[in-house]
């Protein structure tokens, strides 16, 4: 069985931090997002694994993940030149999967407590394709299940106008080898793509066996800032704490990952929270669900549910920050001149309350 993760688009719902950066390489208690899609592969024992690659980030996610060596898998890297929908990625690559059965993972997609149940079933039953149903109040959103009497699928519709089952289809599939005459006849649909849901309705028209698995843990489609928020408290809920960093006159409350060479001086920290390589937390309150990546500055300021990527300083800020996203080598600082001013350099699409 091979694997197949998408790691292309524009990640428009994320911006700014995805003008420059791909955003399944976004982190979730300091690990991007599609190392989760990874390690669910590797443990489900699939490690031959192509990852579908956009010309505007591919590069980027190529450099970060490399060759696959230390998931324990071997990556292969496949171009998708143009988003033409996530069938589209599966069209081409078709040489890369052969007429394995394989697992379709959407790079953004994080679920918690692996694959490996829903792997199991799918090679232990003859099925042409899986798919992964959560249950949401409004999933009009996603693409949609009906499922019929005896609970199979019935109907998969994307993202549908009207409530029609509250079965969200989750971004990960396993497909046997009839895919590929799917991802060849279906049409590309209103907005240009070629639409995975419109794939699984071919399969189940032609009458092939397509089975849901109702999931029982978390999913996120990390899509947004809240999305992003939501994972990162998913992971840290259930993460061991670690103290590999230094601290000095600090508390430190509940789970609490101190990363090799993270410090922590005249400090609180009240967990679940992670602090990353050669962060420095000084004189501040770290508070619980916060993620803090590698090499930054919290100085004389508190910060709580709250993601922060890599190189960004906070210092002497006044007010606490919360329910934030930070994105890279940013600089958050006390502005000097007459109270009650802002200086700001923010990019395009930036948010800030105040
Ligand atoms: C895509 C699929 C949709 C699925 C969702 C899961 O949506 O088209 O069927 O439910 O991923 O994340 P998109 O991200 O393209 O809006």
């Amino acid at each position: 069985m091979k694997g197949l993760i998408l790691s292309g688009g524009k990640g428009t719902r994320l911006r700014p931090l995805t003008y420059t950066g791909a955003k399944q390489l976004v982190p979730v208690a300091n690990k991007p997002v599609l190392f989760y899609a990874l390690e669910d592969l590797v443990e489900a024992g699939v490690t031959e694994i192509g990852i579908v690659i956009s010309p505007e980030t591919g590069e980027q996610v190529r450099h970060e993940t490399g060759d696959g060596s230390r998931f324990g898998a071997r990556i292969t890297y496949i171009l998708q030149a143009q988003p033409l929908g996530i069938a589209h990625a599966i069209k081409i690559a078709h040489d890369f999967i052969g007429a394995d059965p394989f697992i379709l993972f959407l790079g953004d997609n994080f679920i918690r407590g692996g694959i490996v149940p829903q792997v199991d079933a799918f090679r232990a039953q003859a099925m042409d394709a899986q798919i992964i149903l959560y249950e949401m109040s409004d999933p009009s959103s996603m693409g949609v299940a009906v499922l019929d009497a005896d609970g199979r699928v019935q109907r998969v519709v994307e993202k549908p106008k009207q409530f029609i089952s509250p079965y969200a289809v989750i971004g990960i599939y396993m497909f046997g080898p009839s895919v590929f005459e799917a991802v060849n006849q279906i049409q590309p649909s209103a907005r240009g793509e070629l639409e995975i849901t419109d794939t699984i309705q071919y399969l189940v028209n032609k009458g092939l066996n397509v089975r849901a698995h109702k999931l029982a843990d978390a999913w996120v489609d990390t899509g947004r800032m809240g999305d992003m928020l939501e994972a990162n408290r998913l992971v840290l809920d259930v993460m061991p704490g670690k103290i590999e960093g230094s601290v000095e006159d600090s508390l430190l409350e509940g789970r609490v990952i101190l990363e090799a060479g993270a410090r922590v001086i005249h400090s609180k920290i009240r967990g679940p929270a992670i602090i990353g390589k050669n962060t420095l937390v000084e004189n501040a309150f770290v508070g619980p669900y916060t993620a803090i990546h590698h090499d930054c500055v919290v100085r004389n300021c508190e910060i709580e549910h709250s993601i922060v990527l890599e190189n960004s300083q906070l210092e002497n800020i006044g007010t606490r920050v919360a329910d934030s996203l930070i994105g890279r080598n940013v600089c958050i600082q006390r502005a000097e001149g007459p109270a009650k001013t802002v200086h700001l350099m923010l990019g395009d699409f930036s948010q800030v309350g105040i």
